[in-house]
């Protein structure tokens, strides 16, 4: 072989391995704070179905656990906060990580401790219990031979940095010595730095907000810095990431986006169009390895969307739009067209276990002026009724029909329950969608198998008694043919 062709070689191996590594993982957050929940199993069929191969979870459910056992999928459980100060590390490897691992088991890869554990409005609580927790996790890892394969991380909100141009990006003061001990564990243990990116969230607390700066199509209102521009909210955001981290020595520190995404409702700039728009110029742009101004071809390693579901059981504190996160509703169904890169749309969930067809409704002959707005309140304080208010999918709705989502989301709550409905004998169930336009009056789903239940367990117990009749008969016959 010339030297050339060696040369040449070398190179294109080079390169093979350049794309290699730049290539983003597409995952997705499974969040389940929902009044109606598929099955686990339904829930992962989801994800394969759509090619997901990482999922990111909130805590270490073992029913979720369970069923992505055997399916290759790539799993990041988690520590909730409030466990931080008082889990046992060794209990807690031995029963909530290796028990669902091994051969045919979930493929566990990270442990998230904590989730935005620095977030300003916690005021401090958590953060000085994040690094001694690792450490003592970490130390369980290693006696469970799993630290080598099992990487910690903590996923952190983009309020822990700041600057006005993303060259300037420094940590927050109150911050800068657990960010130095957090990234120098991190970075000894081969573990990236995740973080938690929100263009919506920018747009909707800041009405100055550039509204293209949030999306990927290029923007009237680039961020100048040096040499370099920025077109969008996003690239900004991680490069000012890249400059704190440089700032306490890990420039180079691999970074994966924990969560990112854009909700369908809830408020104004949260709707179908907007989603789709975000989700799929973000997705483009990973993929099209460009990387950012700090890191030209470097994309970050993984990115989790948030979310794969909608979870309408979620606080409405931050906002309605809280409960719209997904890029499929609660009951797995694809909200817009999305190309996760692995082409062919968004596909649905199937065998969804649905409560029967039928919804509650505001009775159509009686007057609903006496309708009592202790019922109304009590019932939207528990079921979700977001998509009403401003900018949701059902402000459109006149007083009556209004008090029907209203009736029907807390029948649904109730699991269709005959009394839920009654509303002083204001409410009437109906069989008829009443859906309106792009409101959508739900049916509830439920992770129990229904097919259990004492109802359906008397009807097969009818359907086998005919049965049994039936060969009766047939054995008669047999019997008077035979003799
Ligand atoms: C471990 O799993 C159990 C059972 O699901 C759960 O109750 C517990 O909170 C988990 N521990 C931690 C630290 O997440
Ligand atoms: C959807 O949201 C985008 C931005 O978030 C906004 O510009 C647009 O007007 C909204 N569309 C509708 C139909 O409300
Ligand atoms: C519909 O219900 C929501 C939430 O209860 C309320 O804010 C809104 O004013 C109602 N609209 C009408 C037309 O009654």
């Amino acid at each position: 072989m010339g030297s050339g062709v060696v040369a040449l070689l070398t190179l294109s191996l080079l390169l093979l391995i350049a794309t290699h590594q730049a290539h983003s993982a597409i995952g997705v957050n499974w969040g389940t704070l929902s009044y109606h929940k598929m099955r686990p199993s339904t829930v992962v069929d989801l994800l394969k179905a759509n090619k997901i191969t990482k999922v990111k979870l909130f805590d270490s459910n073992p029913d979720a656990l369970r069923a992505l056992m055997g399916t290759g999928i790539q799993v990041m459980i988690s520590i909730p906060n409030d466990l931080l100060s008082t889990f046992n590390p060794d209990l807690f490897v031995q029963q909530n990580l290796s028990r669902f691992m091994g051969k045919g088991g979930a493929d566990i890869r990270y442990v998230a401790v904590g989730n935005e554990p620095f977030l300003t409005s916690y005021g401090g609580v958590y953060q000085n219990y994040v690094v001694p927790a690792m450490v003592n996790l970490q130390q369980s890892l290693v006696k469970a031979n799993l630290a080598s394969y099992v990487k910690l991380v903590v996923p952190c909100n983009a309020d822990a940095y700041e600057s006005n141009v993303p060259s300037q990006g420094t940590f927050r003061p109150d911050l800068m010595q657990i960010m130095t001990e957090l990234a120098s564990f991190l970075n000894s243990n081969g573990s990236p730095f995740v973080v938690n990116i929100y263009p919506f969230l920018s747009l909707y607390q800041n009405s100055d907000f550039p509204q293209d700066f949030a999306f990927f199509e290029g923007s009237s209102h680039p961020v100048l810095d040096g040499p370099n521009v920025y077109y969008n909210a996003f690239d900004g955001n991680f490069d000012t990431l890249v400059s704190a981290l440089a700032k306490i020595g890990f420039g180079q520190m691999p970074i994966v986006i924990g969560e990112i995404g854009w909700p369908t409702d809830g408020a104004v700039g949260a709707n179908l169009t907007a989603a789709r728009v975000f989700n799929q110029g973000l997705i483009n742009h990973l993929l099209s390895n460009k990387g950012t101004p700090l890191r030209p071809g470097s994309p970050p390693m993984d990115v989790y969307l948030f979310g794969l579901l909608d979870e309408g059981a979620k606080s409405t504190l931050p906002g309605n739009f809280e409960r719209h996160w997904g890029i499929f509703s609660f009951d797995g169904q694809a909200k817009y067209r999305l190309n996760l890169g692995n082409k062919g749309g968004l596909k649905n969930a199937e065998n969804v276990q649905y409560l029967p067809s039928r919804w509650c409704v505001a009775h159509p002959e009686k007057d609903m002026a006496q309708v009592a707005d202790e019922h109304l309140r009590l019932a939207c304080s528990q079921a979700d009724c977001t998509t009403l208010n401003d900018g949701g999918s059902c402000s459109q709705l006149g007083e009556k029909d209004n008090i029907s989502y209203v009736f029907n989301s807390y029948y649904q709550l109730q699991m269709q329950n005959e009394k839920s409905c009654d509303f002083d004998g204001l409410g009437m169930v109906t069989f008829l969608d009443p859906s309106v336009g792009d409101c959508r009056f739900l049916v509830g789903v439920t992770d129990k198998d229904l097919s259990s239940s004492s109802a359906e367990i008397m009807a097969r117990w009818d359907i086998y008694h005919i049965w049994i009749g039936l060969v009766g008969v047939w054995a008669l016959t047999r019997c008077y043919i035979l003799y």
